[in-house]
């Protein structure tokens, strides 16, 4: 309660602070201008008042994005996490095939987006060229593949002169580039922040935001500035979703910061009312299948991505898949958590050592409530209704929704025994 009053507190700082500071710019500059005309002090002054409603206006906080996507977050495969550089217009056909083949499509998994490193250079015009060798037949056929699928087509660029893998980036190109992304057919853009030099991030994504809305086409505005300028502070209003830290790695924990699961929750915990249906944050796409963590932990993996309200981007080979990681991927009752209407990030409402458990409200009134066990043991793990927002005496059904099994009714609160790196996930229904 306190942190989330703290972090309302800190966006309505700076929301006020840049309103005075565009107010002040936009005085100064009227009353410049006034001065340079030929009228007295007072008509002056009646002027600058008339007007100044209208500075107000121009001062409050620039265009939204407000393009209707991303009611729920985006939920797709992504080529980076598992293919890096070796990206190919087979390798996204046969993806593609396979999101329809293994039931991700039916799950509800949309946007299939290629990585860095399939532009190579921009022709003597400065339009963009993907590689010839590896995407022979162009952009366009591509996207189009894709479309008679069913399913969605993304494509990646960089807010600097170079992506993060040295190709050409979107730099000085903004507009020519969403136009061209447009016609081609795209339905996503996930926009890096590499080799940006001295740019200000949110007026640098904000162009791209305004290109993309210039070119008439609904594209899903993915940021990925790793964090580093607070975006979950300023995005709202430029992207649907913003990479909330630094790049995923297939670990459970690790000794750097940012890239184990548990690394990344516990970043994510505190970003838990800046989320909501249009503007999501991203702690990065999946590794559930890249072979890193064991089953167990992709399941707390999926689980807590689905607690927090995360982007379900895939990032494994979903063309040979085993069936427990399909599992894993497709499951409904996990997938209907991460996507509830009523978009609401889950919480940590309760830690006592390495036992945790998070809540999330969904829109039917119900809890979604994970149970984490980060230790080395087994261990029993209890939630109480008051700690989920629910009176003592209240009684709840509880759904397990790895076991797809009713549990009971129960009230003032459920426990069960959780695995070590493991979770328990359910429902909690009045
Ligand atoms: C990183 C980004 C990764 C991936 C990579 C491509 O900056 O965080 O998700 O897109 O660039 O070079």
């Amino acid at each position: 309660m306190k942190k989330n009053v703290t972090s309302a507190l800190e966006l309505a700082k700076t929301a006020v602070l840049r309103i005075v500071t565009r107010t002040l710019c936009y005085s100064l500059w009227l009353s410049q201008e006034l001065s340079k005309s030929i009228a007295t002090g007072r008509q002056m002054k009646k002027t600058f008042f008339s007007l100044l409603p209208l500075v107000l206006l121009l001062a409050l906080p620039a265009r939204s994005l407000d393009n209707g996507l991303a009611k729920t977050p985006p939920m797709g495969w992504n080529s980076w996490n598992k293919f890096a550089c070796n990206v190919s217009e087979d390798l996204i056909k046969s993806e593609a095939d396979a999101v329809v083949s293994s039931g991700m499509r039916d799950a509800g998994y949309q946007y299939v987006v290629i990585d860095d490193c399939w532009q190579v250079a921009r022709d003597q015009n400065g339009n963009i060229q993907p590689d010839p060798q590896r995407f022979p037949h162009g952009m366009k056929a591509l996207a189009d593949y894709v479309h008679s699928k069913g399913l969605k087509f993304g494509i990646y660029s960089d807010a600097g002169t170079q992506t993060c893998q040295k190709r050409p980036g979107s730099r000085g190109y903004e507009f020519q580039d969403a136009r061209q992304y447009a016609a081609w057919g795209i339905d996503y853009l996930k926009y890096d922040w590499c080799n940006h030099s001295t740019q200000d991030s949110a007026a640098s994504y904000s162009i791209m935001r305004d290109a993309l809305l210039a070119s008439g086409r609904p594209i899903v505005f993915s940021l990925c500035e790793w964090g580093s300028t607070k975006p979950w502070l300023w995005a709202r209003d430029v992207g649907n979703l913003w990479r909330s830290g630094g790049d995923i790695g297939d670990v459970w924990e690790s000794p750097k910061e940012g890239l184990g699961i548990v690394n990344i929750l516990d970043h994510n915990a505190e970003l838990y009312s800046f989320a909501g249906p249009g503007h999501w944050n991203d702690p990065d796409m999946l590794e559930v299948g890249n072979g890193g963590m064991s089953n167990v932990e992709y399941r707390s993996h999926f689980s807590l991505w689905a607690i927090l309200a995360a982007p379900l981007m895939a990032g494994n080979d979903l063309r040979n898949m085993a069936p427990d990681i399909r599992e894993i991927l497709t499951n409904k009752e996990v997938i209907a958590v991460d996507q509830d209407a009523l978009g609401e990030q889950g919480r940590r409402v309760a830690k006592n050592g390495d036992l945790e458990v998070w809540s999330r409200a969904l829109n039917d009134g119900s809890r979604a409530v994970v149970l984490l066990n980060r230790g080395k043991d087994t261990a029993q793990i209890e939630a109480d209704w008051k700690q989920i927002g629910f009176p003592e005496h209240l009684r709840a059904a509880v759904r397990d929704l790895w076991e797809h099994r009713d549990l009971g009714e129960f009230t003032e609160k459920f426990s069960a025994s959780v695995p070590s790196h493991g979770v328990v996930m359910v429902t909690v229904r009045p």
